[in-house]
């Protein structure tokens, strides 16, 4: 039975790939810093390993007598200062490599995140290798990038990197979270026609990928693009979504220049007052919603064989169903 550390154990992807890995026989040490969430994890498969990703020494032991290593944790969110992404999201990978090195794992796959390829324009059919070296769009992209650079480092740790796009499930307390509160308050806000396509992926598909680039012997050193492959517009999902939990479908019709210019002077006084939280709306976010972006996944279908298990509308079904029912 091989033995896999998982971090990010205790976040919202991170649950379902235990429990994914578990069901296929691993054994797995679930890495995280919340002990309620990580003890409510353990079974007979699963034991929780306390630890900080910004603490050498915990990934040091986390690691010890592990065949191989699942890095998820992050710090994953759209506003926050350098210091605090560079900590975990980049120290904590290093940290991570350098323990694989040291245990000799026999492989290691780091979730990464296709945010890196934002830009102001449409987007289609992005390729792996048309990640940009640099992007200063938000820290959490310039560091997840900066991580990825890593890697090159370290030959001899066998490696696979995946990038994920707009994970959604039941669990989720990012994307389908603030759509609906945004929905309830102020409404869905609508850039031009609202055909911009969104390229999604259900929780339980990356859970999937991940198990599958474990066991892909070929796929060694290689990244992955991962998603539902499904690409769908904007207004579609929103509709299906609000639809299926009773909600009213409120647009508000608002035109791409004056958003563009809001985000910018939200991030402007956010920076320069040093602002806590976050600004409602970030640069990110308006590219986002603003523009078209789809990524070619034919890459992990054909060296992983990934196919997807749970369609959009199913993984919408399910969401909406837990929904009703808290
Ligand atoms: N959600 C998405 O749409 C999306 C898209 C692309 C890529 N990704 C990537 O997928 C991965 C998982 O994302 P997610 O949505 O599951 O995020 P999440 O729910 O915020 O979970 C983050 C996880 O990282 C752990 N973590 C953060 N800082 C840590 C630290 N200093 N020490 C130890 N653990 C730490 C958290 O553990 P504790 O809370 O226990 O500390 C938690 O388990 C991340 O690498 C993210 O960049 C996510």
């Amino acid at each position: 039975m091989k033995k896999v550390l998982v971090t990010g154990a205790t976040g919202f992807l991170g649950k379902y790939v235990v429990e994914e890995l578990s069901q296929y026989g691993y054994q797995v040490r679930a890495f995280g810093r919340n002990r309620k969430i990580g003890q409510s994890l353990e079974n007979s498969s699963v034991a929780f390993f306390q630890g900080d990703l910004t603490k050498q020494e915990d990934l040091t032991q986390a690691c010890q007598g592990m065949d191989i290593v699942v890095h998820a944790g992050a710090l994953s969110t759209v506003w926050g200062p350098w210091e605090d992404f560079y900590q975990t999201n980049v120290l904590g990978t290093k940290y991570v490599l350098d323990a694989c090195r040291e245990d000799g794992i026999q492989r290691l796959v780091y979730v990464s995140s296709p945010s890196i390829y934002a830009a102001p324009r449409d987007q289609i059919a992005i390729k792996e290798s048309d990640a940009p070296q640099e992007n200063n769009l938000n820290n959490y992209i310039r560091s997840k990038l900066a991580s990825e650079k890593l890697f090159k480092d370290y030959p001899d740790v066998p490696s696979i990197i995946l990038r994920p796009r707009g994970l959604f499930g039941i669990g989720d307390t990012s994307i389908l979270p603030r759509v609906l509160k945004l929905s309830q308050k102020i409404g869905i806000p609508l850039i031009g026609d609202g055909r911009q396509l969104m390229d999604m992926t259900c929780v339980e598909n990356v859970a999937l990928a991940i198990r599958l680039a474990l066991e892909a012997p070929q796929a060694s050193g290689e990244v992955y693009n991962i998603t539902n492959g499904e690409p769908r517009a904007f207004k579609d999902l929103i509709e299906e979504t609000l639809r299926g939990l009773g909600y009213p479908i409120t647009y508000r019709k608002v035109p791409a220049p004056l958003l563009s210019v809001i985000a910018s002077s939200l991030e402007f006084l956010y920076n320069i007052l040093k602002l806590k939280g976050e600004p409602a709306l970030t640069r990110y976010t308006y590219c986002l919603l603003r523009y078209s972006q789809t990524l070619d996944i034919s890459k992990a279908e054909r060296d992983l064989g990934y196919r997807p298990q749970i369609s959009i509308s199913e993984g919408i079904e399910q969401y909406v169903k837990d929904y009703r029912k808290h």
